[in-house]
Order: structure tokens, then sequence, then C-alpha cells
């Protein structure tokens, strides 16, 4: 399915709100994307996401509506060659491969525009569907933390995938 990586619009309010009010998503991110998702808060996202220069935080786009978010966060201090990624996609669209492909562009992304050479990610425990998108996207597990979170009143282990970008750019040759 085509979909496109774009900087967002404060026109995207409204489908942010709409596509991000999902418990089911929510459900795997951190305490930081709120449950209930309300106009409010798409808002303040979008207003907040937009003062990043060069962007970071970036909308996945399908036919001209933000249908869910990728991006990186730089690391500062000694961390700052590496970069996290994150990201969510509407429940009608998963399965379809579109967060797998939206992981490699903001990889290349990532590698050809911030000084970083390490991506990861954190993922917990329970979601398979992300380990396979980052394992599909060529990161590997570099850590198994047990009982280390906390979400929805359970406690749960996080995986840590990280991608080197030597292995990145050698993977896209042979590709
Ligand atoms: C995780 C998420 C982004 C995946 O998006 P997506 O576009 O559906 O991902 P893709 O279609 O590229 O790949 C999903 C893979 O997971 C697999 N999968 C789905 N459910 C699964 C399950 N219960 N167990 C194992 N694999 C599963 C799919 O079959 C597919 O793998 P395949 O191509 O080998 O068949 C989406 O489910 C989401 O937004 N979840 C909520 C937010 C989230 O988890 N963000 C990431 C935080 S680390």
């Amino acid at each position: 399915m085509d979909f496109e990586i774009r900087p967002w619009k404060k026109s995207d309010a409204k489908s942010l709100q709409k596509n991000a009010n999902n418990r089911s998503v929510a459900a795997n991110l951190t305490d930081l994307f709120p449950h209930p998702y309300t106009l409010k808060h798409a808002r303040d996202f979008i207003k907040k996401v937009n003062k990043l220069k060069p962007p970071t935080i970036l909308a996945i786009d399908i036919h001209g509506e933000a249908v869910g978010a990728i991006g990186i966060t730089p690391q500062i201090d000694v961390h700052r060659m590496n970069a996290e990624i994150g990201y969510w996609l509407a429940e009608p669209f998963w399965g379809k491969g579109i967060t797998t492909e939206a992981v490699k562009r903001m990889s290349a992304y990532a590698f050809d525009n911030f000084p970083v050479n390490r991506l990861f990610a954190k993922c917990f425990g329970y979601n398979k569907p992300s380990h396979r998108v980052l394992e599909k996207a060529g990161f590997e597990v570099e850590a198994h933390f047990k009982n280390t979170l906390i979400k929805n009143g359970e406690i749960h282990d996080e995986i840590i995938y990280a991608l080197w970008k030597e292995n990145f750019f050698h993977n896209l040759k042979k590709s």
C-alpha cells in the first residue's frame, strides 16, 4: 500500500485524534501516549513536534490522511551517537507491511541526516508485531530485561533492538 512519511500539518489534528484514540495502540506505548486521546492532545503534539528542526517526528500519510507517527529521538551527551526510534500505526492498516517499510525509510533518513551510528527501539516483551517489524527492518535484539516495566498495572519484560549504520548500508547494498 502506498504511503508517505512527511512533517505534521496543523490540519492533521482531527485524523490524529481519531487514529490515536485506540486502546490497542496505547497498550503498546509508554504512558506519555495518552488514552483517551483528545483533540487537545493532538493539537499539542503537532505544535510540539513542529518545533523540532530538522523534523524528527513525522506523520505516516495514506491518501492525504495522517494515520500514524514515526520518529527518532537523538540522544545527548555521551550517548549522542544514538537515536531511539518509535512508531505507531492506525489499527485498520495493520498487517500490510507499512510500518516495516516506514522503519526502513526512517532509518535511512536518520543515518543520512544525523550524526548517529546506532538506532535502538525499546519494545514491550509482549509486543510481537513490533518485534517482527524491527527484525524485518534489520534490527537485532541487544538486551532482554526481565520485569522492568509496568503498563496498565502489570509488570512486563522489555526488549532492546538495535540497528547499526554500517549494517544498514551493507544490507541495503545486498538487497
Ligand atoms: C507494531 C505496529 C506498528 C506494526 O505495524 P504494521 O504496519 O502492522 O507492521 P507490519 O505489517 O510491517 O509487520 C507486522 C508483522 O507482525 C506480525 N504479527 C502480527 N501479529 C502478530 C502476533 N500476534 N505474533 C507474531 N507476529 C505478529 C505480522 O504477521 C507481520 O509479520 P510478517 O510480515 O512476518 O507476517 C502496529 O501494530 C502498532 O501500531 N501497534 C501499536 C503501537 C506499537 O506497538 N508501537 C511500537 C512500540 S515498540
